[in-house]
């Protein structure tokens, strides 16, 4: 089975396989991305802000990427973030692997074809069984993780203190400013899809800490051998288990 990478802050290159560059045109913009070859298996690597993180997160072009991958035959997603913690026990090194989100998007292009009326169902919003191979492994690694509910905000300017407060309340675990509408845009191209977040900070307010793009990349660069040990690990099941999740 193809798996597709989707690398965030402080993810550019795709480091575990050799890769080569190269370029797809899709209806909505052309996605450059890497190709390279893990376990005899094809798979792509694509960095979610562009190469050298040039695009900030609400001009990336999410349907170019999502609409690359499915023209590239990707069925399962692995996407890969960095979060701000809503919660204190959440600290920065933890993983977590999404299993909800809020949206608090403002002006986003919600589907592939906006004109369509079309109502996907969204009580799983990411799949199960990525999921359940990223803890077991994050498990046995034994590296510190939790699942937990993302709260995606336009950005990009970092959260209020009130504003992380009223997140945590909703139900809300951690923040970023991503993950809406890549995960609603793989669900529409039927392509299974996850996200293995990395906590780089506290949110506004918990920690006394003012937030600083510069340092989310550093926490993300100080745990990306982690990550690194966890992508091991999880592509060969990714590219091999039959899927059960349907
Ligand atoms: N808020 C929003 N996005 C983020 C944060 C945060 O605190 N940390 C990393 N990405």
């Amino acid at each position: 089975m193809k798996v597709g990478i989707i690398g965030g802050s402080g993810v550019y290159d795709a480091e575990l396989f050799q890769t080569t560059a190269d370029k797809i045109t899709t209806p909505y913009g052309e996605v450059e991305f890497e190709r390279g070859v893990f376990g005899g298996e094809e798979i792509f690597f694509l960095p979610r802000h562009g190469k050298g993180h040039s695009v900030p997160p609400h001009l990336i072009n999410y349907r170019a990427n999502i609409a690359a991958f499915k023209m590239l035959g990707v069925e399962r997603i692995l996407a890969t973030s960095a979060v701000g913690s809503l919660r204190a026990e959440l600290v920065p090194g933890t993983f977590v692997i999404l299993n909800q989100f809020l949206d608090f998007t403002k002006r986003r292009a919600l589907l592939f074809d906006e004109t369509q009326v079309k109502h996907l169902d969204f009580t799983e919003p990411y799949c199960r069984q990525i999921n359940a191979i990223l803890k077991e492994e994050l498990q046995s690694l034994g590296i510190k993780n939790a699942e937990g509910c993302y709260v995606c905000t336009e950005g990009p300017r970092y959260e209020t203190p009130a504003e992380v407060k009223m997140f945590a309340q909703l139900g809300g675990d951690v923040v970023g400013m991503t993950n809406v509408p890549e995960v609603t845009l793989a669900k529409e191209a039927e392509i299974c899809y996850s996200c293995i977040c990395t906590v780089t900070n506290l949110g506004a307010g918990i920690s006394e800490e003012p937030l600083e793009h510069e340092k989310v990349v550093e926490v993300m660069k100080a745990n990306s051998k982690n990550l690194k040990k966890l992508l091991l690990k999880a592509i060969p099941r990714l590219q091999q288990e039959p899927k059960t999740c349907k």
